[in-house]
């Protein structure tokens, strides 16, 4: 099956790394004019080197900015309605780790996770949302963590917020569905990315970084016996974002290489 999404325009929060990266790639392949949105003015530049490499018909924005902060999010919003007129796909994926032990977690540490992932996730569908209806045709796919389904101890805040996240999601595809505007959650499990080569770093490991990601893909007890690569989740990235995911709405959807123990 080809995947075409020419014509469209996509806007992916945390596309200057790891798996907002691997989508917009895959994305602008596919057709899209992506717009990518992140905090460090360094690694955007990069990440639009790559993608421009990658899909060189494809227009493609690198707007700088930090999703907890809403005024920036309306700003990067405004940006890319500026540069490409409208937005078809939203993909809501800026996030990192947050997890400890329930009683260590302060306020600020909940608060710091609510904003980035479940207020970010709010404040921009919002800005969207109207364009999608009004031109009847819209995607919004948040990525979240298969902690949003099964919990687990010390996984708060994140799975706490990620479990409101998919609520919010569900809420999106009842209200967008009339509207051909639909919402997707993607629960991922363990996939390698920018952050997973930050945790290798930190853990001062001497193995080598791919007896890691092995050794790590083992006490996960994931079933495919190693971890996700980033393409294996830009695919269906693409394919919820196309009309051939026409009648996909309000799933969640576990990419995890059966990881978790619930569907
Ligand atoms: N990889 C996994 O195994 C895994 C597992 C479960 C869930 N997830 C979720 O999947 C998403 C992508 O993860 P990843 O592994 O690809 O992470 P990553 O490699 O660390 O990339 C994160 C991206 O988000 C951006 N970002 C982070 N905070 C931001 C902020 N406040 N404002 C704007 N952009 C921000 C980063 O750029 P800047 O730092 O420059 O802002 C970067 O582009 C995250 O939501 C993560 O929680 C990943």
């Amino acid at each position: 099956m080809n995947i075409d999404l020419s014509g469209r325009n996509a806007m992916i929060t945390g596309g200057s790394k790891g798996l907002g990266l691997a989508a917009a790639k895959e994305m602008a392949a596919s057709g899209a004019n992506v717009a990518i949105v992140a905090r460090d003015a360094g690694t955007l530049n990069d990440a639009r080197a790559q993608l421009t490499a990658h899909a060189p018909k494809a227009k493609v924005l690198a707007v700088q900015a930090d999703v907890c902060a809403a005024e920036q999010l309306a700003a990067a919003h405004a940006n890319v309605m500026r540069e490409f007129g409208r937005i078809d796909v939203l993909v809501n994926n800026a996030g990192h780790h947050a997890a400890g032990s329930f009683g260590d977690l302060s306020d600020a540490a909940w608060d710091a996770d609510i904003q980035l992932k479940l207020m970010a996730t709010v404040r921009l569908t919002r800005l969207a949302w109207p364009g999608m209806l009004a031109q009847r045709w819209g995607r919004v796919i948040n990525v979240l963590n298969t902690y949003a389904k099964a919990p687990v101890a010390g996984s708060a805040p994140t799975s706490v917020t990620r479990a409101a996240q998919l609520a919010l999601t569900k809420v999106l595809a009842h209200e967008g569905g009339p509207h051909n505007v639909l919402a997707n959650a993607l629960l991922i499990g363990r996939i390698k990315s920018d952050q997973i080569v930050r945790r290798y770093k930190a853990s001062g490991s001497s193995m080598p970084i791919a007896d890691f990601m092995t050794q790590h893909a083992v006490e996960a007890k994931i079933p495919i016996g190693r971890m996700g690569e980033p393409e294996e989740f830009a695919g269906l990235v693409c394919f919820l974002a196309s009309d051939a995911g026409g009648y996909i709405n309000g799933a969640a959807i576990n990419v995890d290489g059966g990881m978790a123990p619930v569907v």
